[in-house]
């Protein structure tokens, strides 16, 4: 895969659904919401979200965290900061590549990502940045979306991923689990949210 050209067709698209990205959203939110709160409310210090996107998440986060964002999107961005400002919050927020950031090792305490392991072009790259930028004990928390393993779903999601993949950016047909471990993290605790596709990951980062 040539990451280079995969990471600026995906940006593209991004950009290209800004626009209308919490419109098409709005049937999964009310799944959605609950396990953002659910979720955020685990994170404390310096907080990084992972791919950000319009800021759905910036509603759930406790005061007394501080909050750096990245997306690679500038139109995703745009959306962010439009909601930081609108909920009144100081969110530290750049356009940067999840698999190549600009932080120094062991910057955070808590890495969060939610639903962005699905588009990011070498999603190993992209979890070793994570384990790298986040201190040693700190906390990961992601909820995403993954392949399932059972035996009529697991290939009806190969033959529907080129969908969601052309229109979005999205994959879903993902293995993240797996993905992480190649990663070389452990302790990894996965809990299933809906179905076996939904999961929120909570990991220690041991390094
Ligand atoms: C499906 S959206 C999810 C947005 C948000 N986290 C949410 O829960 O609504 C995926 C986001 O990840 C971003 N993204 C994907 N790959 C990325 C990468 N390599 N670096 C930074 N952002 C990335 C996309 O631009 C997009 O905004």
């Amino acid at each position: 895969m040539d990451t280079r050209n995969e990471t600026e067709k995906i940006k593209n698209r991004y950009n290209r659904i800004s626009g209308m990205y919490n419109f098409l959203e709005i049937p999964m939110e009310s799944m959605f919401s609950k396990r953002r709160r659910e979720m955020l409310k685990e994170t404390s210090g310096k907080v990084l979200e992972v791919g950000v996107g319009t800021g759905k998440n910036l509603d759930y986060y406790p005061d007394n965290v501080e909050i750096t964002a990245i997306d690679f999107s500038p139109k995703m961005i745009e959306k962010a900061k439009e909601k930081s400002k609108k909920i009144g919050r100081e969110i530290k927020i750049f356009e940067m590549d999840a698999q190549n950031m600009d932080f120094d090792d062991n910057t955070f305490d808590t890495v969060v990502t939610s639903c962005v392991f699905c588009s990011v072009p070498d999603p190993v790259k992209g979890l070793k940045e994570i384990r790298r930028v986040c201190k040693n004990g700190g906390k990961i928390l992601m909820l995403e979306h993954v392949k399932s393993n059972k035996p009529l779903l697991a290939p009806l999601m190969d033959i529907l991923n080129p969908i969601p993949l052309n229109l979005y950016g999205a994959n879903i047909n993902r293995n993240t689990i797996e993905n992480l471990k190649k990663a070389r993290f452990e302790n990894i605790i996965v809990k299933d949210l809906w179905l076996d596709i939904l999961k929120l990951i909570i990991i220690r980062n041991e390094k």
